[in-house]
């Protein structure tokens, strides 16, 4: 036998290609932000920026054309409190986007995703309401899931085709569903973060959403990286709760991760890229130690190869101009 007769050239390499990876499968994030004509340029993300809903427009217009799956929304608030209000009041920032994309003939092409989380929002930085008593704190799992029910509503009211509770509380895609439904959203998907690893690589994210906790970590919510097991228990749970589809993340150091739950459970699976994964690369591209092009599309390639129906990544523009 020789394997080599059937790499001879391009098209007998396509022929037998296993996987594919097309701009629809991509997800791409943004960052709004209060203003106009604002596109502030995060120093850790290059390419990636806070951008005003006027701005939102142009990227979505441009997203549309690329052929591109879907954005995320994450928004700037103009001020944080305790409870990150912010987050589900009426004129939101992410509301406001919301409403003026789905004016947008761009919209009819793109699926619209508004992460749930209150991080954004507290002025503490944490993704839920925080009890203390001395030095101590706790994100206070169920009085948050009032908190981020009233959130998902308010994105779907607003134009939001689905939403997706990145926060890690217990329960929080039951009491997600049962007010969609309540307020007659009976038909918006639940994208549900199931499994979300307490991760280092979060930490360029958090400098473009302003989300760094003030205090403590994120550990006693978001997952142990050495857990396998426990990220399948969370998967069954939020598919038992109503989750219509799960994002895994983050994507390349978890790749066994998104095998595992390809293997185990039949709803879409999504994996996020998350920023410090872009942000590596970056760095090795600024120094010339790897190839923009190739290794961008081959880490989306392997997370493809790993089971992942859609990625969320900030390369999402770029390797749809490549692949389309
Ligand atoms: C909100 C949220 C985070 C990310 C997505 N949603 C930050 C966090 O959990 O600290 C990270 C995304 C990225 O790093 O690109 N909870």
């Amino acid at each position: 036998m020789r394997m080599r007769r059937m790499r001879r050239n391009q098209p007998l390499r396509d022929l037998v290609r296993e996987t594919s990876l097309e701009p629809g499968d991509l997800i791409y994030p943004l960052f709004i932000c209060p203003g106009k004509g604002i596109r502030n340029p995060i120093s850790s993300m290059p390419g990636v920026f806070n951008l005003s809903v006027d701005e939102a427009v142009r990227e979505a217009e441009e997203a549309a054309q690329l052929g591109i799956g879907g954005l995320l929304l994450f928004g700037l608030p103009e001020t944080k409190d305790e409870q990150g209000t912010g987050a589900w009041e009426e004129n939101g920032i992410v509301q406001q986007a919301l409403r003026t994309l789905k004016q947008s003939p761009a919209s009819k092409k793109l699926v619209l995703i508004a992460d749930v989380c209150l991080c954004e929002y507290t002025s503490h930085g944490h993704c839920g309401a925080v009890t203390k008593s001395g030095d101590e704190f706790d994100v206070d799992n169920d009085p948050t899931l009032e908190l981020l029910a009233r959130t998902a509503v308010s994105q779907a009211k607003a134009g939001a085709d689905v939403v997706a509770p990145s926060d890690m509380m217990d329960g929080r895609v039951s009491a997600i569903r049962k007010a969609l439904d309540a307020a007659g959203l009976k038909q918006t998907p639940i994208l549900s973060y199931a499994s979300k690893f307490a991760s280092a690589f979060y930490g360029p994210f958090r400098e473009a959403a302003d989300s760094a906790p003030q205090f403590g970590d994120r550990r006693s919510y978001q997952m142990d990286g050495a857990n396998l097991r426990e990220a399948m228990r969370e998967i069954d749970l939020d598919i038992e709760e109503g989750a219509d589809m799960i994002l895994m993340k983050p994507a390349m150091p978890y790749l066994d991760v998104v095998r595992a739950a390809r293997e185990r459970v039949d709803v879409p699976i999504g994996a996020y890229q998350v920023s410090g994964e872009y942000s590596m690369l970056h760095a090795a591209f600024e120094k010339g130690w790897l190839d923009h092009d190739r290794a961008m599309l081959e880490s989306l390639l392997g997370i493809r190869r790993a089971g992942a129906d859609f990625i969320v990544t900030y390369f999402a523009k770029d390797a749809a101009k490549l692949l389309g």
